[in-house]
C-alpha cells in the first residue's frame, strides 16, 4: 500500500467512526435511547417504561414512538382529555389503573394487565405523570 493510499484510508476510517457517529450522537439528551433527561427520581420509571410501554406508547421523555396504544403526551397531558384540568396525581391513578388493570383487556390486542408488578406499576405511574405532555 502506498502512503497516499494509506492516509486516504485513515482519513475515510477517521470519518467513518468517528466523525460521523459524533455527528450524529451531539445534542440529544442521551445518545443510546433519545430520551429526555430526568430527575434520579424517575429514572427507574422511566427505563421500565422504555422497556415495557414503549413499543406501544409514543411518550416523548422516554424518547419512545410505539403506535398501537394511544400517544400519551396527548391522552395524558395536563388539562387535556381524559379529565379536564387533571393534575399529575390524576393522571397517576388513571396511569396505575391501566397498568394494574389493562385496557379493554377483554377485546384481545388490547392493553394487557399486570405487565409490571405494582411497585414497578408505581415507579412508572409516577414518570408518566410528571411527564406526560410536557415534552
Ligand atoms: C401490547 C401493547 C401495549 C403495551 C405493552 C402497553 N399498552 Fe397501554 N394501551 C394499549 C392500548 C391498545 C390502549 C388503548 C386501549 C383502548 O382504548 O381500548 C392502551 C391504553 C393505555 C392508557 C390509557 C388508559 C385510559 O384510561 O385511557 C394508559 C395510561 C396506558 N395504556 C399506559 C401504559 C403503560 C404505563 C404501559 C407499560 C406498563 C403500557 N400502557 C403498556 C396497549 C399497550
Amino acid at each position: 500500500m502506498s502512503k497516499r493510499t494509506f492516509y486516504t484510508f485513515a482519513v475515510l476510517v477517521f470519518v467513518l467512526a468517528v466523525v460521523i457517529p459524533w455527528l450524529a450522537f451531539r445534542g440529544s439528551g442521551d445518545a443510546n435511547t433519545g430520551a429526555q433527561e430526568v430527575p434520579a427520581s424517575l429514572k427507574k420509571g422511566q427505563a421500565l417504561f422504555e422497556t415495557n410501554c414503549g413499543t406501544c406508547h409514543t411518550l416523548y421523555a422516554a424518547g419512545t414512538d410505539g403506535n398501537y396504544g394511544p400517544n400519551l403526551d396527548e391522552l395524558l397531558a395536563p388539562n387535556g382529555p381524559p379529565e379536564e384540568g387533571a393534575g399529575e396525581k390524576q393522571i397517576e391513578a388513571t396511569v396505575l389503573n391501566a397498568e394494574k388493570n389493562g385496557v379493554d383487556s377483554n377485546i384481545p390486542g388490547r392493553m394487557p394487565p399486570g405487565i409490571l408488578n405494582p411497585e414497578q406499576q408505581k415507579e412508572v405511574a409516577e414518570f408518566v405523570a410528571a411527564v406526560a405532555g410536557k415534552g
